[in-house]
């Protein structure tokens, strides 16, 4: 079945749910037409500031809805595997935030679920749908640096410890590596293809989730070297090197505005990779396009590569000794 204009539900109304939100009000094939939050209140709150019909204070009443096609899962990380497969149970298309799951254990449960159902399921990686990161693509292809042998990324700022949210939460998947150092991570994957071995140091903070991350990830033909934090201020920034030159992706690195291309020669290209509205448009546009197509998976953000991505962060969590309960 094919859709011409995809009827959402929002499943956890939070801050990025609003930008979700606003994005949709940029795309076309699309319209949110239901929001459920574990508040009524907080879904009618919701609701009224997007103009959302259908409201609801249970995730389950959300999926009785027929206007909805397909769910965005907002919440946080501890429910991205029981939201994602409810909804998939329920014959729903499923766009599920970033970090996919816990552990690559349930992000494999998820596809498997969504495999077996004939539904859409792809992680919400926004960064790999942007205009920079396509850009970033075709240069690398273009062999604009040559061939590509050094990844750095690092992404981070320092917030206060506040035990209940979801970044210092272990319940809820908390975390500097999962919530920011997916990033940098998905970079190194991106340029480099799946790293052999990995190896991660970090400071654990009293809530029992990492605070401060540093990764080495060995890949097949280079290095990757990421930093990810909630109590240190990072540049946010990333350098691919190659063997030719390398490029530079401003803060910030997962939705930079630019582009530098510096030739081994010392000639420097600025590339300027603005867009209009939210970039939270790219991914949604992708799901209309699949979706448009019949396609139950992406090919830039395929299931198989949310599962590798979880493995590379399971291996770096071990490390780090960092366990969700439950694991
Ligand atoms: N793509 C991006 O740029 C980006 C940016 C930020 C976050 N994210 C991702 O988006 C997801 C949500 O992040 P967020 O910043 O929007 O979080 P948030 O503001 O805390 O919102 C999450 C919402 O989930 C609902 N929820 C359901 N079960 C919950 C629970 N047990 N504890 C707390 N909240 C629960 C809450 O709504 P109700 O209480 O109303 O149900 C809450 O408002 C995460 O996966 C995060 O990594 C992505």
């Amino acid at each position: 079945m094919t859709l011409e204009t995809v009827g959402w539900g929002v499943v956890g109304p939070g801050g990025i749910a609003a930008r979700f939100a606003e994005a949709m009000g940029v795309v076309d094939g699309g319209e949110i037409v239901a929001v459920a939050s574990r508040s009524l209140e907080r879904a009618h709150a919701f609701g009224d500031r997007f103009g959302i019909p259908g409201r609801y204070g249970d995730g389950g009443d959300l999926l009785a809805d027929p206007a909805v096609d397909a769910v965005y899962v907002a919440t946080p990380h501890g429910r991205h595997e029981a939201d994602t497969l409810a909804a998939v149970e329920a014959g729903r298309h499923v766009l599920c935030e970033k970090a996919f799951a816990l552990n690559a254990a349930q992000a494999r449960r998820m596809a498997e679920a969504a495999r077996a159902r004939g539904v859409f399921l792809m992680e919400a990686l926004w960064s790999r749908f942007l205009p920079p990161y396509r850009r970033l693509g075709a240069l690398l292809e273009e062999g604009r640096i040559g061939e590509p042998l050094l990844v750095e990324a690092d992404f981070g700022f320092r917030v206060p410890v506040a035990p209940e949210h979801r970044l210092f939460a272990p319940a809820l998947g908390g975390g500097a590596l999962l919530d920011l150092g997916i990033y940098p991570v998905q970079l190194c994957a991106l340029v480099l293809g799946r790293p052999e071995r990995v190896a991660a140091d970090g400071v654990v903070g009293e809530t029992g989730v990492d605070e401060v991350v540093t990764g080495l990830l060995h890949h097949r033909r280079g290095l990757g070297v990421i930093k990810a934090a909630t109590r240190v201020a990072l540049p946010c920034t990333a350098r691919i090197s190659g063997s030719e030159g390398w490029i530079d992706l401003p803060a910030f690195m997962h939705c930079p505005t630019s582009l530098t291309v510096t030739a081994a020669g010392g000639t420097t290209e600025h590339i300027d990779t603005a867009w209009e509205g939210d970039g939270l448009r790219f991914e949604i546009e992708e799901v209309h396009r699949c979706l448009a197509a019949g396609r139950v998976e992406s090919e830039v953000m395929p299931l198989d590569e949310s599962i590798a991505l979880m493995e590379v962060l399971d291996a770096m969590r071990a490390q780090l000794g960092v366990a969700y309960p439950g694991e």
